[in-house]
């Protein structure tokens, strides 16, 4: 029976870049939907920028653009990202579209008329300089705790304790720098507390296959208390839908982003002629039997398993078959980490000429259906991509091929049929089953475990058979076609079973096989004798340790000017800033640092950096290059003509993109980042002191 599932991984926030930690979920994701798609199901699959909110808003602001100019760029780079590491999206749209409008507003009026919305006042803090009301992230202090300075408005990094932000001593906007009053206005809810929620949610989450066992335990742990009502709007200034009716008001990111999923997805049945209702429609979807399944990080579990079926349920639309959540990523055994050069992005790890196979193998080998956290192991990684891919999977093509291209005209025997002695290959084919389990129940490690044991047995079966003795006895011509034969054969039906992990090799080995599309049926028969494979060509190379090295030190090097925030679930994870006391210096210390006035004469982009801006400085006497991390801040427009300060002794440093002959400053706290600036008057050259 051809199944119906639509599948969606998280939203990516539109504000910040994709890196290793994201793609952990997208691979994870693509890999179960191509699985479905080769078994013939009708699956979709689709996923958008989540582009509203505040950050977003303030980060266009910073650089000068829209919101909208700013997420029509992040998503032609998360385009980029993803389809550099062959995520296949039937549909990546956006939030920020008349769609997602339509059923965001269709949802609240819904479940307004249902009694589920309440409006009431919020105090909070506001910005008097910005006019804004601030997050808790946008508001810093000292830790009521601890009294560490600069923590942000919802926990301290120092000691770890939670609060609110109006208990933060002595607070400022992280914004503005002003001091914070505070403010109310109104706000709408949504009423989780009420009881059909919590009857509805109590029921729901039980139903078996809904929510791994560990998911299931924390919901239980949540619905054993008192749900809270959920704060759905933002006021104005805030990029977002405005509230029908209520002018002003906006609703919270976190709203609309999982209505992202069917503003997404009615974007593709309008162009596709899809059905809509058959998927979201409550009552169609149980006749139609379509599946519904959300990939998404442990972190956003809440909205996922809680707001979100509640919502969906209350407003006559169907509910999610499943949530599957993965845990996060960590590398070499720690969070990821910009001063350890582990926090890698998308597109660093594509320029630096890494395949992106290699990940997706080495991710699937580490997956499962749990929530534990995977490790990327460096050096595994190099191992295992290297014995598994190009010593054991892909050697078994090259050996079986060199013989068949040399000797038989590049075809195969025509006793192939029958397979090794007569018998075709009963394990390998068989297993199709059984693996066929493990990628529907997302057990990919468990999965490629298997794949290679029976890539090991064929390697050693070859070796038994010895064809480069065979090749040198002319009596045994027909036994080395044969032996070939086989081998290829059985590389076909691996690579069958690989194709929802390594799509672009195995249209790779398609080509070379000369076959269409593999499916997963397919690994029910054997090629035809006598059929003709083409020449064989490198499919895979093997992972260099320099290429690891270079990475790894080109993201260290990258982000050393550019703190930044960054709002993904899995960069909320990562190294968290930590502040430390300076150390005293003595003034002769001080006058070590060559501190100039420069003119900044010319900025550029630098292909391939995420970060970088190529600053040519005129510090009177000379003009210095200097490669500056504040790509995120400035566009190299705006810089031109600007003084700034330079760093005018410090060693020069060989960058990837080339030398760096100083350094600017810049005044930065993670949340924004800003170029010193000497008062007007002062002319490049002159030394600071
Ligand atoms: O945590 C995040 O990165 C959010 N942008 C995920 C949204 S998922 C969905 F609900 F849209
Ligand atoms: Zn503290």
């Amino acid at each position: 029976m051809t199944r119906r599932i639509l599948v969606t991984s998280a939203l990516p926030y539109a504000n910040g870049s994709i890196h290793l930690g994201h793609l952990v979920e997208y691979i994870q994701t693509d890999i179960w939907v191509r699985f479905q798609k080769m078994r013939g199901h009708e699956c979709r699959y689709v996923c958008a920028d989540d582009t509203h909110g505040t950050p977003i808003m303030l980060r266009a602001e910073l650089e000068g653009i829209t919101p909208e100019q700013l997420i029509a760029r992040m998503h032609l780079e998360h385009l980029q990202d993803f389809t550099g590491f062959h995520v296949g999206f039937d549909n990546y749209y956006s939030t920020h579209s008349e769609e997602t409008r339509f059923y965001a507003n269709d949802i609240f009026r819904k479940l307004q008329s249902a009694g589920l919305i309440d409006v009431r006042p919020v105090e909070q803090f506001f910005d008097p300089v910005k006019n804004l009301f601030l997050p808790d992230r946008y508001v810093k202090g000292e830790c009521p705790r601890c009294r560490s300075k600069d923590q942000y408005g919802d926990s301290c990094e120092v000691c770890g304790a939670a609060y609110s932000p109006t208990e933060l001593i002595n607070p400022y906007s992280a914004v503005s720098g002003a001091t914070p009053v505070r403010k109310a206005s109104d706000h709408f809810f949504f009423r989780l507390s009420d009881a059909r929620c919590r009857d509805f949610l109590r029921q729901w989450t039980r139903e078996p296959g809904r929510l791994q066992p560990e998911a299931a335990n924390k919901l239980d742990e949540w619905l054993s208390g008192e749900l809270s009502d959920w704060d759905i709007s933002r006021d104005a200034p805030y990029f977002g839908f405005e509230i029908p009716g209520a002018p002003g008001k906006f609703f919270y990111v976190w709203l609309d982003a999982p209505i992202g999923y069917m503003g997404s997805f009615r974007n593709l049945c309008d162009r596709t002629g899809l059905d809509f209702e058959a998927f979201w429609d409550r009552d169609q979807a149980a006749r139609e039997q379509t599946e519904l399944y959300h990939f998404i990080g442990k972190d956003i579990l809440y909205f996922h398993a809680l707001f979100w079926p509640a919502e969906l349920h209350h407003a006559d639309y169907r509910t999610p078959t499943a949530v599957n959540a993965h845990g996060f990523l960590t590398v070499n055994g720690q969070k990821m980490s910009k001063s350890r050069g582990t926090f890698i992005t998308a597109q660093s790890y594509l320029a630096h000429g890494l395949n992106p196979e290699w990940l997706r193998y080495y991710y699937a080998a580490k997956l499962n259906a749990s929530m534990e956290d995977i490790d990327l192991s460096l050096d595994d990684f190099i191992a295992r991509v290297n014995s598994d891919l190009v010593g054991k999977y892909v050697n078994i093509a090259s050996r079986a091929a060199s013989f068949l291209g040399r000797r038989f005209d590049g075809r195969l025997s025509t006793d192939s049929e029958q397979g090794s002695e007569g018998r075709g290959f009963p394990a390998l084919q068989d297993a199709g089953q059984v693996l066929a389990d493990l990628y529907e129940t997302r057990q990919f490690s468990a999965a490629l475990r298997l794949i290679m044991m029976a890539t090991d047995e064929l390697n050693q079966a070859f070796d038994r058979a010895q064809p480069w003795n065979l090749g040198k006895d002319p009596s045994k011509t027909a036994q080395l076609h044969s032996v070939c034969t086989q081998a290829i054969n059985a590389f076909r039906i691996l690579t069958i079973y690989l194709k929802p992990v390594l799509p672009k090799l195995a249209a790779d080995v398609e080509a070379f096989l000369n076959v269409p599309p593999l499916t997963w049926a397919d690994s029910r028969k054997l090629l035809p004798g006598g059929h003709p494979i083409r020449e064989y060509r490198h499919l895979i190379t093997r992972v260099e340790q320099r290429q690891i090295d270079a990475l790894i030190e080109a993201n260290r090097e990258s982000m050393k000017a550019a703190p930044k925030p960054e709002s993904h679930s899995q960069a909320r994870h990562a190294e968290s800033q930590v502040h430390h006391q300076p150390e005293v210096i003595s003034i002769d210390d001080f006058g070590k640092v060559d501190l100039r006035v420069a003119r900044i004469v010319d900025a550029e982009h630098v292909e391939g950096a995420d970060k970088l801006l190529k600053l040519t400085l005129d510090i009177g006497t000379e003009t210095r290059t200097v490669f500056a991390g504040i790509k995120s801040a400035y566009v190299p427009g705006q810089l031109k003509g600007r003084l700034t300060v330079m760093v005018a002794n410090l060693a020069p440093r060989k960058m990837k993109f080339g030398m760096s002959e100083g350094m600017v400053l810049a005044a930065g706290d993670g949340t924004g980042l800003y170029l010193l600036a000497p008062d007007s008057g002062a002319q490049p050259g002159m030394k600071v002191k």
